[in-house]
This record gives structure tokens, sequence and C-alpha cells, in this order.
């Protein structure tokens, strides 16, 4: 199947955080959107989502209220899954995080879709091959992994499993080009893909800062939010080394750190268990980190949601991603 033959998609689990910014992302492009949850509630969530996500881009100016209109008239909510998933050429799967959630799902979707419609999971991390085991295609399953809000955040990992088919991969590839995505393609499968295994090694170490005392949640934020977080927005930390080293490059700067580096790993965090307590003392530090922020920028998560989300759109901006 060829990109250009997915004229409609299919959302399940398109009541969650990531189903409902998915749909909304889909609807925006312009396809039709079957947008699947397992109850009336869930879908209702699914709809206040999708128009809260609309209403702010057209508050942005990215879309006209007309065009919004437009785009939010091309979705269909449903709960039963054979109908969501009957004529569709792309299924994004956004269901709990579990192997036999995600498992049944793709067994009743190889009942009722298309062969060779593509089954997309957006699974944080689990094994794409693990997902497929069962299923009558696991030719068409693959790992497409979002970043939180997946309408805003360009880059979507693509894991293959043990039986993934290069040409589903190459559509997939395709359809999120489409889309505006920044697809990356996982050479093998690993558990976590890059960028969330990027993002716990980082919280590893976070946890462990506040649990030693050397810091609180609220300093480790910052450090973060106006240290290499401000970097990282807009560049890799292989090429930020690289300008860090100067006229020497990324050699250069780990000529001059590099030994010293070696000591605070050492040094580091490299438990493989959650430490106990951590938890309550996380998420205390972070109700008071949201209590200290300045009042225009939001104190709650859907204030600053919402303030993030702006700061995302002037960084899509700089990127010339919008
Ligand atoms: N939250 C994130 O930041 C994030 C980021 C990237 C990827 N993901 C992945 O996206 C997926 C969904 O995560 P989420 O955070 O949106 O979860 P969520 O709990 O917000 O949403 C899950 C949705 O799935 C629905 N659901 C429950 N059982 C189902 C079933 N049997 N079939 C279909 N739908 C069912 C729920 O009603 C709910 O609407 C997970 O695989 C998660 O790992 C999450």
């Amino acid at each position: 199947m060829n990109v250009k033959d997915i004229k409609k998609v299919a959302v399940l689990g398109g009541g969650g955080m990531i189903g409902s910014c998915w749909a909304l992302n889909f609807l925006w492009k312009g396809y039709p959107a079957h947008i699947f949850d397992i109850n009336e509630e869930a879908l209702q969530n699914a709809r206040n989502r999708i128009a809260a996500g609309f209403d702010f881009l057209v508050k942005r100016n990215i879309l006209t209220a007309d065009k919004a209109h437009v785009a939010m008239g091309l979705a269909k909510y449903t709960t039963d899954l054979a109908e969501a998933v009957a004529d569709v050429q792309f299924i994004q799967e956004a269901s709990p995080e579990r192997y036999e959630v995600k498992q049944a799902l793709l067994a009743e979707v190889d009942r009722h879709a298309p062969a060779e419609a593509i089954f997309a999971s957006s699974t944080s991390g689990l094994l794409i091959t693990e997902i497929a085991k069962g299923s009558a295609h696991p030719e068409r399953c693959l790992g497409a992994h979002p970043y939180n809000p997946p309408h805003l955040i360009p880059l979507v990992e693509i894991g293959k499993g043990e039986k993934t088919s290069e040409a589903a991969v190459e559509t997939a590839v395709a359809f999120y080009k489409a889309l505006g995505k920044e697809p990356v393609v996982l050479r093998k499968e690993a558990l976590g893909f890059i960028a969330n295994r990027l993002s716990v090694a980082l919280y590893r170490e976070a946890v462990d800062l506040v649990v030693r005392g050397v810091c609180s949640v609220e300093d480790v934020d910052k450090c973060v939010t106006f240290g290499p977080g401000l970097r990282y927005g807009l560049m890799g930390p292989n090429m930020i080394y690289h300008l860090a080293g100067g006229p020497f490059g990324l050699k250069g700067v780990m000529h001059h750190i590099g030994p010293t580096v070696e000591w605070w790993w050492e040094d580091m965090a490299d438990w493989k268990k959650w430490p106990e307590n951590w938890l309550e003392a996380a998420h205390e530090g972070v109700l008071q980190e949201m209590a200290n922020r300045p009042p225009e920028q939001g104190r709650t998560s859907e204030e600053i949601a919402r303030w993030r989300d702006d700061g995302l759109l002037a960084l899509l901006r700089f990127h010339g991603k919008l």
C-alpha cells in the first residue's frame, strides 16, 4: 500500500491523552478519522479534548475557525471497533500500555480491518514483536511512538518487530512526513525506543539527586529548564558538545572534560528499581514548584499545559515547522 492510498484513519483509545491528540492531528491535516474508545464517557473526553485543541489552534491563528469546523466534521466517534476499522487504511493505536490490551485489540483489528491496513502502536516502549506475536498479520504492525502532545511535537519513533514488513515501515514514514512529522526509524528493536530511554536516563539521575539530598525537585526542573533544556529545544547532545569544543569540536571537548566525566559516572545513579518513597517526595515537590511559578505562566496543570503549548508553537516556528 502506498501513502496515497491512505484516505481514512482510525484511532483506538481516542479518548485518551495521546489518542485524542493524534485524532486532532489527523483531522487538522484533512484525514477523516474514526475515533474509537470503550465507552461513551471516553468518547466525550475525545470530543472535549479535540474541540479544545482546535480552539487553541484557531486562537493562535494556525487555523481559521471555518477550517477547524470542517476538520472537526471529519470525525466519527464510535464504541464499535468493527465499525471503526472496517474501511480504514491506517490505524493508530493509543490504548493503555499493557501487552494484553494491545494484543487483544490487534486480534480484533485482524478480524475486522482490511489485511493491508497498517497498525501503528503508540506504545511508549513495549516490544512490537510481543504486541504482534498472536496476530494473523504481524507484517502490518509497527511502533509509532509520539511525544506528548503528539499534534505539536514532530517526533515519531518508528519501531519494527521481527515480522514487520519494510513496505509497512516505508508507508508509515511517508504518511507521518505528509503530516509534517519527523519520523525516526529504529535500526533494531529496543525497549523504550530512543527518546524515552534518553528521557528516563535523565530522570533516574534527577530522582537520585533529590533522594541523595543534593537538591529539591524544583531545583532539578530549574536546572533543566534554564540550562540544557533551552539548548535541547534547538539541538541534540552530540551537536551541543560539538559546539562546546569550538574549533576542536566534539573531540576537543571530550579530550578536555572526558576523563573527569568518568569520575562522575562512577558516582552517578545506576539503580534498576525506583527508590522507595520517591513518588510522594516527587509529587509534593512538583506541587510546590507549581505554587511558586509566576502566576501569569499558569499554576494548574491545564494552565501550564497551555503555556507549554504556546512555547512549543514558538519553537516550532523557529524550526520552520509551522
Ligand atoms: N501520556 C504520554 O505522555 C504518552 C506519550 C507517548 C506515548 N504514550 C502511549 O500512548 C498510549 C496511551 O497512553 P495515554 O497516556 O493516552 O493513556 P490514557 O489512559 O490517557 O488513554 C488510554 C485510552 O484508552 C482507552 N482504552 C482502555 N481500554 C481500551 C481498550 N481495550 N481498547 C481501546 N481503548 C481502550 C481508555 O478509555 C483511554 O481513553 C500508551 O501506550 C502510552 O504508553 C503515552
